[in-house]
């Protein structure tokens, strides 16, 4: 299959493009580049890219393509209250005016990355795909409008899905320091602690980068009834955690580590346990990485590549690293790359 990924220079693109072309299919990337050099260990092999930004985005783009899988976005709820209004132009209008794009091109599929914060603060009952959405941030809001607006415009030649994702874990080569799991081992690395600031109550669900990957691999190739405006949670009920399991399972995986349970940002009302069957039934998706063994990856990876202090904090912290763009020049207020005059 002929498909394009938006996105794919970032954290889960970065590790989604491999397994897609493992799975045989042609890739190509389109990307604005925000975190294009944010890379630890050896560079990605990417693919060819339409380096745009998807506000510029029009159908001739896209022509030619069976399959776009849409993960391009201001991608966490921090960004979000940095600039509410830049994340729904980019998150929620240009999100939805590449579906349309995409129809009008006549891409079949359209794969987006939406997530389990949907489900804001629902409670310690595992939710499903049917439950109420509950979005508590401009990010988790933005995700729940394009459900809506892209499913509005599915017809027989056109078959939105949308995954809503866990929380992701594990290795990137475009790193993000700012996922729980990722930001936990790397902290105990650099600092002996894990420091955990909420009081440790909120339930997390996590899955890593590559079952996210092969969960999209798996909307690829089912028929287009299976996933045909359906919406898909991601990840797997073993890795339905508190975020103070979460950092035991650090602990009892970076030597002579110790907790440290702050709870000087007192409780998070985002917690929601997920039900993940949907997809086990529906796309014969199955996610196999375990939080311990991701603590594991992560530790070994992060020594392996001398990760440091400084870049963990910056390079790899998506609100750091936009703010330094900002700061800088290379981005306007927009959030649009500045391209100096030849
Ligand atoms: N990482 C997670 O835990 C997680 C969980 C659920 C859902 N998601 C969703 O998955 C997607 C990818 O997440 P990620 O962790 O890889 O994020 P990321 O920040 O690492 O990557 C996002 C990519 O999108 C690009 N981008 C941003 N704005 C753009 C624009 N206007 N035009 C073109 N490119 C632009 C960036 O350059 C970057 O390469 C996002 O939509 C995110 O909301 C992520």
């Amino acid at each position: 299959m002929r498909v394009l990924v938006t996105g794919h220079q970032g954290y889960l693109g970065s590790v989604m493009v491999p397994v897609l072309r493992a799975h045989g299919h042609s890739v190509t990337g389109l990307d604005s580049g925000l975190f294009a050099d944010c890379i630890l260990g050896a560079p990605p092999d990417d693919p060819p890219t339409l380096r745009l930004d998807i506000r510029e985005v029009t159908a001739s783009h896209l022509a030619g393509f069976d399959a776009v899988i849409h993960l391009a976005a201001l991608s966490n709820d921090p960004l979000g209250y940095l600039e509410p209004r830049i994340t729904y132009e980019i998150n929620h209008a240009a999100s939805v005016r590449l579906a349309r794009c995409a129809k009008v091109a006549g891409v079949r599929r359209f794969l987006y990355a939406s997530t389990c914060s949907v489900y804001g603060a629902a409670g310690s009952e595992p939710v499903d795909e049917n439950a109420p959405l509950r979005p508590l941030t401009p990010y988790a809001e933005s995700k729940v409008r394009v459900e809506d607006d892209v499913a509005a415009i599915a017809d027989s030649g056109f078959s939105p899905v949308f995954l809503r994702n866990a929380t992701a874990f594990g290795f990137s080569p475009r790193l993000r320091a700012d996922i729980v799991l990722n930001n936990l081992v790397g902290f105990a690395v650099l600092t002996g602690e894990v420091r955990v600031l909420s009081d440790g109550t909120p339930w997390r669900p996590l899955v890593h980068a590559q079952d996210i990957a092969e969960a999209f691999a798996r909307c690829l190739v089912v028929p287009a009834e299976a996933i045909h405006c359906h919406a898909f949670n991601i990840g797997s009920e073993a890795n339905n955690r508190t975020v103070a399991e979460i950092a035991r399972a650090v602990v009892d995986t970076v030597p002579d580590s110790k907790l440290l349970i702050t709870g000087e940002h007192g409780s998070d009302p985002r917690s929601y346990r997920v039900d993940f069957s949907a997809a086990r039934t529906e796309l014969d998706f199955e996610a196999n990485w375990s939080i311990a063994d991701g603590a594991a990856e992560l530790y070994e990876q992060y020594t392996l590549a001398g990760l440091t202090a400084e870049d963990f904090g910056e390079r790899f912290t998506r609100l750091a690293r936009l703010e330094m763009l900002r700061r800088t020049g290379s981005l306007d207020e927009s959030m649009r790359r500045v391209t100096s005059a030849a």
